[in-house]
């Protein structure tokens, strides 16, 4: 028999809460879990932008032929400038990939074709699905400090430390903005620090790019990344869709490689694209061809600039919110942390148990570590939630 052997696979950490609060009747519930974006009515709404782009699209499109193995050139094109600006571009080279996961495993699959031994150093904690992935990949996994529990801040000077240990053959994954799960931010000086020690030591730096545009705004957030890539002669870069343009389930995302001269580049991408023939052939179509569609048109882009900002606006407002709830209801200032935190996420020091409690008792679900997702909080409850943690964390 082939498959007696296997043992029930354990759930995905984030997906199992997903479901959990699918499952759950309390018409009061709340949903801090997954990291999609909700509206002020609770919905994670399709942007009109999307919509435009997709009635165009249905008007003109005119075949379902296969794409090229790199996807749209028009998406490539656009989202190589959306995320590294003027910079450094005859060295890039990008590839449309299924969703910003898939980009992270085809890069993750290209580091194990170029050097099979590369050690993967992962942020402490990080997504859960990237140490998936790296093991998926073949790949050894490292961790390096990033987020001190006491402060609710990056531990800069642990994290730099760590990393001047990394050295050739080491890959270090950094978030490129709003951290997950922390929320804790690399400033300018620390993304710096990094790249002086990427080109000292020699390690490649990899960013996962998940949230441009959730942080801070579509060029604030990308500073790091193109600081980076002003100063190091290779880097890997995965780009999502999902959140910037609420595009969750067509999945849409784009893997960058930056090479030391064009022509690696050029090797370095058609090795990624035979990862992506044996694994997936061809990325999927529609969604970034309305990617593609909305970047290349000056009206539609506008309209998803100023959807975005508004969406932002709307996280930063609830931090701000929330944060003082809890200042009037602790009598301090220990849950201020929540207004420098950028992105959907924070966590917020709650213990497993805590959460479990936070969940039994106040209708309130989040992921196990702790995390928070802040859009999935109605303006009407940060009250209550601010009383339910403040009961259950303690002042
Ligand atoms: C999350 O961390 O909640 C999101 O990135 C969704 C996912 O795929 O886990």
């Amino acid at each position: 028999m082939m498959f007696e052997n296997l043992e029930t696979a354990s759930p995905d950490a984030i997906y199992a809460v997903m479901a959990a609060v699918r499952a759950d009747p309390r018409p009061h519930k709340i949903d801090l879990s997954i990291g999609v974006y909700h509206d002020r009515e609770r919905r994670t709404p399709i942007m009109a932008a999307v919509r435009a782009a997709e009635r165009r699209l249905l008007e003109t499109e005119a075949t379902k032929s296969y794409l090229d193995l790199a996807g749209h050139d028009r998406f490539n094109a656009g989202m190589t400038a959306l995320v590294f600006g003027d910079g450094a571009r005859d060295r890039i080279r990008a590839a449309q990939t299924p969703g910003g996961t898939g980009a992270v495993r085809v890069l993750a699959e290209l580091i194990g074709r170029a050097r099979p031994d590369a050690r993967m150093w992962l942020s402490a904690p990080t997504w859960p699905n990237h140490p998936a992935i790296m093991q998926a990949a073949g790949l050894e996994t490292r961790s390096y400090p990033y987020f001190d529990p006491a402060t609710s801040e990056v531990q800069a000077d642990a994290m730099l430390d760590a990393l001047g240990g990394a050295g050739q053959g080491d890959v270090v994954l950094l978030h490129g903005c709003c951290h997950n799960p922390t929320g804790a931010e690399l400033t300018p000086d620390h993304w710096d620090a990094i790249a002086d020690l990427a080109l000292a030591r020699g390690f490649l730096p990899f960013v996962d790019f998940a949230y441009q545009g959730f942080g801070d705004g579509l060029e604030e957030d990308a500073a790091g990344v193109r600081r980076l890539a002003a100063k190091v002669p290779q880097m890997l870069v995965a780009a999502s869709c999902s959140k910037n343009f609420g595009l969750y389930r067509d999945r849409v995302g784009c893997a960058f490689v930056l090479g030391p001269s064009p022509e690696r580049a050029d090797v370095m991408l058609g090795q990624l694209l035979g990862v992506a023939r044996a694994n997936y052939s061809s990325p999927p179509a529609h969604g970034a061809a309305v990617v593609g569609t909305i970047l290349d048109d000056a009206a539609l882009r506008a309209e998803w600039r100023a959807e975005l900002d508004d969406m932002r606006a709307h996280m930063l407002g609830l931090r701000g919110m929330l944060a003082g709830s809890l200042r009037a209801r602790s009598n301090s200032d220990r849950f201020d942390f929540l207004e420098r935190h950028r992105g959907m996420f924070s966590l917020i020091g709650a213990s497993p148990d805590q959460v479990a409690r936070l969940r039994e008792e106040h209708a309130v679900h989040m992921v196990g570590s702790g995390r928070i997702n802040i859009a999935g909080l109605p303006e009407a409850e940060v009250d209550r939630f601010a009383d339910a943690l403040v009961t259950v964390l303690g002042r």
